[in-house]
């Protein structure tokens, strides 16, 4: 059996666990880079997005990938920060990613962000294998850098192996809770109705060659069908960042999961109040092997095909919401197309009612998942947004009718100035965090002591 090469699409590949689990140093390990390093905190703030070509999946799988055997390009990663919701990554199936890496950390087991992880990949169906990191860690090991980890695990005493394996069989224990099926991947034949776990190390790279193995059979076995379609339709993605560019004004930080985007094309973004309708000046690629969120040397291009990471420079894209869609018009069927954002837009938009508390987050995926953790909370909401917070929302929390609702919520963004002055001088509480359970309950620690 053949394929074109050149008509399928980069599989997406989403990189999820808890916080600290080791997900960006994993991705580190495979496109040699030093990301983790340069985070404030050691913790990823904003999702991000890395190409590795398949000449680097081959070369760092070794003997285990035969390069003849694949005729997709790569893989495109995306890192998610473990402290917030991985349902800030939306597409217009549900899911962006196809397939998924849980990464869990071998001595700390299932904690929360693995179990919202794991439900987010139940609901959107979406296949993975897990990631069973920090092998290292084990009393007694022996380290065998960038081997596979069979053998690795040849090397060890029976004393670490022993050790390492109550690790891993309580790992397939709580998988097996969850209603999956899971082993060793080595003993897995299908990957659709077992989960695979692969023992592996970001720090010593022992193992990755097993999980990018097993990532690229996934991918080319049963993704197939999927990757071949839509790949010169027009370019379909979801804005991850919206930064300011020197030269440029805002841009989006994209990935596009479907499609191709050219210069000169129109495009159709979700904005804050209305769709924006503009015209791409400028595509600005990151180079193969490097993070979005972190690139400093871009490379001008005059096109772009799914799926990968691109930031688009185009007039008025101030107001663009992170987390909404792009959508490329190719003939005039610009009506339509924006009708489509507006549609999907609305979808996620947030009851709200007379009287309540102001809502502001990063992302319209937050912005949601938010929305829902004060519904469960029976907290009502006056407005929610995503953006900074700024002086008017202090107005609009202002009009609240009861002082419990004279509050803005924030989740993970910044206050404006502006807005800080005007905190200062009114009676409107603000709450930011960038965890939203904790963020709810400091809102209802406080509204407790005004009870009192
Ligand atoms: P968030 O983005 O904050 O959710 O964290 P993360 O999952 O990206 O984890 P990160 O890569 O920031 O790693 C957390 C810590 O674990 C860092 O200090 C890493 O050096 C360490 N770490 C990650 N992988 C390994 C591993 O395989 N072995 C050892 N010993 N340490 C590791
Ligand atoms: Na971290
Ligand atoms: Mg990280």
């Amino acid at each position: 059996e053949t394929f074109d090469a050149g008509s399928l699409r980069t599989p997406i590949v989403a990189v999820l666990g808890h916080v600290d689990h080791g997900k960006t140093t994993l991705l580190d390990r495979i496109r040699g880079s030093a990301v983790q390093e340069g985070e404030a905190g050691a913790i990823t703030q904003h999702i991000g997005a890395t190409a590795v070509p398949l000449s680097t999946i081959s070369e760092m799988a070794g003997a285990l990938v035969d390069p003849t055997d694949f005729d997709l390009p790569g893989l495109l990663f995306i890192d998610t920060p473990g402290h917030h919701s991985f349902s800030t990554l939306r597409s217009r199936g549900g899911a962006l990613a196809d397939i998924a890496v849980l990464v869990v950390d071998v001595n700390d087991g299932f904690q929360p962000q693995t179990e919202e992880a794991i439900n987010i990949l139940k609901r959107t169906g979406t296949p993975f294998v897990v990631a069973a990191n920090k092998v290292d860690t084990t009393p007694g090991w022996n380290p065998q850098n960038g081997q596979p980890i069979q053998q690795s695990l040849e090397q060890q005493s029976e004393r670490a192996t022993s050790r390492l394996n109550e690790n891993l069989y309580e790992l397939i224990g709580d998988l097996s809770d969850e209603g999956f099926s899971a082993d060793f991947y080595w003993r897995v034949q299908d990957f659709q109705s077992n989960i695979g776990v692969v023992p592996l190390s970001a720090m010593t790279g022992e193992g990755i060659p097993d999980l990018l193995t097993v990532l690229m059979g996934l991918s080319q076995r049963y993704m197939k069908e999927e990757m071949s379609v839509d790949v010169a339709g027009p370019g379909v993605g979801t804005v991850l960042e919206v930064k300011d560019e020197q030269g440029f004004g805002a841009t989006l930080d994209v990935v596009l999961y479907d499609g191709v985007v050219r210069e000169g094309d129109t495009v159709v973004v979700g904005g804050r109040d209305e769709p924006i309708v503009t015209e791409v000046r400028a595509l600005l690629q990151p180079r193969p092997n490097a993070e979005i969120r972190t690139e400093k040397r871009f490379e001008r291009v005059e096109e772009v095909r799914a799926a990968a990471g691109v930031k688009i420079a185009a007039p008025d894209l101030d107001d663009a919401m992170s987390g909404a869609p792009v959508r490329v018009v190719r003939g005039d069927d610009v009506d339509a197309v924006t009708e489509e954002v507006r549609k999907e837009l609305a979808k996620i938009e947030v009851d709200t009612t007379e009287d309540g508390v102001v809502v502001k987050a990063d992302t319209l995926g937050s912005l949601e998942a938010m929305a829902n953790a004060l519904d469960e909370a029976e907290i009502p909401i006056l407005r929610a947004e995503v953006g900074d917070v700024a002086p008017r929302d202090v107005t609009v929390a202002q009009t609240a009718k009861e002082d419990v609702h004279k509050v803005i919520l924030g989740f993970n963004v910044d206050v404006l100035p502006d807005a800080e002055e005007a905190l200062e001088h009114g009676d409107v509480r603000l709450f930011d965090d960038d965890v939203i359970y904790q963020l709810v309950e400091e809102y209802d620690e406080y509204v407790e002591e005004l009870e009192r």
